[in-house]
C-alpha cells in the first residue's frame, strides 16, 4: 500500500503550525529533561514497520514534551537565531525535492540558487566579490574549511603541498589566536591537524578584543608560515577585534588572516554597526552562520575565502563516476568537506529574497537596540551589574556583591530561577573569572514587549534570590 502523501504531509504541516503558533506561550524549558526523554523514547528496534501516519502521530506525541522553544521570542540562550518561517518553508522543499546538491550539473536549480546566494552574501556582507563560499553545517565546520584553505596556501607558499602530502614533515605553521576566541576555532584547528594546544594565544582586553601590540610582539617570533585568527563578535561580550591594525601587522609579517564572525559578521549589513568591522575586508577568509542572524533553519554556515583556488584545492574530490566539470562551473561540493549534501543554498537564497538587504540590516539593528533596552532595564535594578559594553546583541550580567564565589552563587541561582519560572531562557558562562548571565538577542520573533517581560522576570528572580 502506497503512502497517502497529501494526508501525511498535511498532518506534518498541522503539527508544525500548532507548534510554532503556540511558541510565544511556551515555558522556557522543555517539560521533560534529556534523561526522561531518553526513557520515553527507548524501546526495542521495531521488527515490523508501521503506517507513516501512525509513526508521525507517535513521533510528535513522544517528542513535544522534550522540545526546547529555541525559535520562540524569549529564548536568549547561546546565539541561536529562530528558523524564520520563510526559511523553514524553503527547507521543507529542499527535503521534498530530494536533490543531492554535491554536483551542479545533475541539480541545476539548487546549485544555481547556491551560486546566486554566494554572490548575494558577498554583497550583503560587503566582502571581496569573487571570493568563494562553502555552504557548511555551521561556523565550526566553516572555521575548519577556512583554516584548511589557509593551511593549503601558506604551506604551498613555503614549498610544501599539504593536500597531497599531509603535515608529517611539513614546515611548522604558527597559528596565532586571540585568547577569547570561540571554542570552535580550537576544534577546527584540531580537525585539520594543527592541534588545539599548539597555538599562540594572543592577549585580549577586558571585552575580549585581541590586543594589536601583543600580536605585533608575538608574530615577530615566527619567521615561517603563519595564520592569524581574529574574531568579529565575541560569544559573550559581542566585541570585535581591531581589524585594521591586526590585518596590517599580519600582512607585514606575511600571515594569512582568518576571521570567525559566526554572528558578528552580520554587523556589516547595517549602516549603524558596520564601523565595528572596519578593515575586516582585508582578511583572507571569514566565517559566519546563516542559522544565527540570518534566521535560516539549521544547519547553515558559510566559509568565505578570498583565494578561491586554495579553497577548492583544500576541499575538492573527483572520481570518474562523477559528472565532468566544465571550465568556469561552480561545483557546490568543491568548497565543503562533503560530497552528498542537502541543498543548503536554497533556504539561504529564500531568506535573502524574503528579507532583502534592508530587511537584514533592520533585523540586526533591531536586535542591537533590543539588547541595549534589555541592558538598560536590568542596570536600573540595584545589585545587577552589566559586565560588557553592549555594542551589538549580547548582554552579560552579574548579580550580587562580595567575592567572585558569592557572585557566582547568586548569578547561578538567578539563572536557574529564571529558567524555572519559564518566562524566558538565559544561560551562563565564565567571563574572565566571573560567572555571568548571558543574554543573546537573535530571534526574529522578539519584540520590545518580550524584552520588558523578560527583564521583569530576571529582576523578580534576582529579588527572590537576594531575599533568601
Ligand atoms: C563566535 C562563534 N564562532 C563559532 C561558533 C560556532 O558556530 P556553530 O555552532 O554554527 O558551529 C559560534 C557559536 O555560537 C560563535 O558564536
Amino acid at each position: 500500500m502506497g503512502t497517502d502523501l497529501e494526508s501525511l504531509w498535511q498532518k506534518a504541516l498541522a503539527h508544525a503550525m500548532a507548534y510554532r503558533t503556540g511558541l510565544p506561550g511556551h515555558s522556557a524549558l522543555p517539560q521533560l529533561d534529556y534523561h526522561a526523554m531518553r526513557e520515553r523514547l527507548a524501546g526495542p528496534l521495531p521488527e515490523n514497520g508501521m503506517a507513516p501516519e501512525a509513526m508521525l502521530e507517535e513521533l510528535v506525541a513522544l517528542s513535544e514534551p522534550g522540545l526546547m522553544p529555541m525559535a520562540g521570542p524569549r529564548f536568549f540562550g547561546w546565539v541561536i537565531g529562530a528558523s524564520d518561517p520563510a526559511g523553514v518553508a524553503a527547507d521543507w522543499l529542499v527535503s521534498a525535492w530530494g536533490q543531492n546538491a554535491g554536483y551542479h550539473s545533475p541539480t541545476p536549480a539548487v546549485s544555481a540558487m547556491e551560486e546566486v546566494a554566494e554572490g548575494w552574501l558577498l554583497e550583503v556582507l560587503d566582502l571581496p566579490r569573487g571570493s568563494s563560499i562553502g555552504f557548511t553545517t555551521g561556523a565550526t565546520v566553516a572555521n575548519g574549511v577556512g583554516l584548511a584553505a589557509a593551511r593549503t596556501r601558506v604551506l604551498l607558499d613555503a614549498g610544501w603541498d599539504p593536500d597531497a602530502d599531509g603535515l608529517f614533515g611539513a614546515p611548522p605553521v604558527a597559528v596565532l589566536v586571540g585568547a577569547d576566541a570561540h571554542s570552535s576555532v580550537f576544534s577546527a584547528l584540531q580537525l585539520i591537524g594543527f592541534g588545539y594546544a599548539r597555538v599562540e594565544r594572543i592577549a585580549t582586553d577586558d571585552q575580549g578584543r585581541m590586543r594589536a601590540e601583543a600580536l605585533a610582539e608575538e608574530i615577530g617570533k615566527h619567521p615561517g608560515p603563519k595564520i592569524v585568527v581574529a574574531q568579529a563578535g565575541q560569544i559573550n561580550t559581542g566585541a570585535y577585534d581591531p581589524f585594521s591594525e591586526i590585518i596590517e601587522i599580519a600582512r607585514t609579517a606575511g600571515a594569512w588572516v582568518h576571521v570567525d564572525g559566526a554572528f558578528g559578521l552580520w554587523a556589516r549589513a547595517t549602516d549603524a554597526h558596520k564601523h565595528l568591522t572596519a578593515g575586516i575586508e582585508g582578511a583572507d577568509s571569514w566565517v559566519t552562520d546563516g542559522h544565527k542572524w540570518l534566521q535560516v533553519p539549521y544547519d547553515s554556515g558559510f566559509a568565505i575565502v578570498r583565494d578561491r583556488e586554495a579553497h577548492q584545492r583544500a576541499m575538492t574530490q573527483w572520481s570518474s563516476y562523477l559528472p565532468a566539470i566544465a571550465q568556469g562551473d561552480r561545483v557546490p561540493s568543491a568548497y565543503v568537506p562533503e560530497l552528498s549534501r542537502r541543498a543548503r543554498g536554497t533556504p539561504v537564497w529564500a531568506m535573502l529574497k524574503t528579507l532583502g538587504r534592508k530587511g537584514v540590516a533592520d533585523l540586526v539593528e533591531r536586535h542591537c537596540g533590543l539588547a541595549r533596552q534589555f541592558a538598560a532595564l536590568l542596570a536600573e535594578e540595584p545589585g545587577i551589574r552589566i559586565m560588557n559594553e553592549v555594542t551589538i546583541n549580547q548582554v552579560i550580567a552579574s548579580f550580587g556583591g562580595g567575592d567572585a564565589e558569592a557572585r557566582k552563587a547568586a548569578t547561578e541561582a538567578v539563572i536557574a530561577k529564571v529558567q524555572q519560572d519559564g518566562i524566558c531562557f538565559v544561560g551562563g558562562a565564565n567571563w574572565h573569572g566571573d560567572w555571568v548571565m548571558r543574554i543573546s538577542v537573535s530571534s526574529g520573533a522578539t519584540t520590545e514587549t518580550d524584552i520588558e517581560r523578560s527583564a521583569v522576570a530576571i529582576i523578580n528572580a534576582w529579588r527572590a534570590v537576594r531575599q533568601k
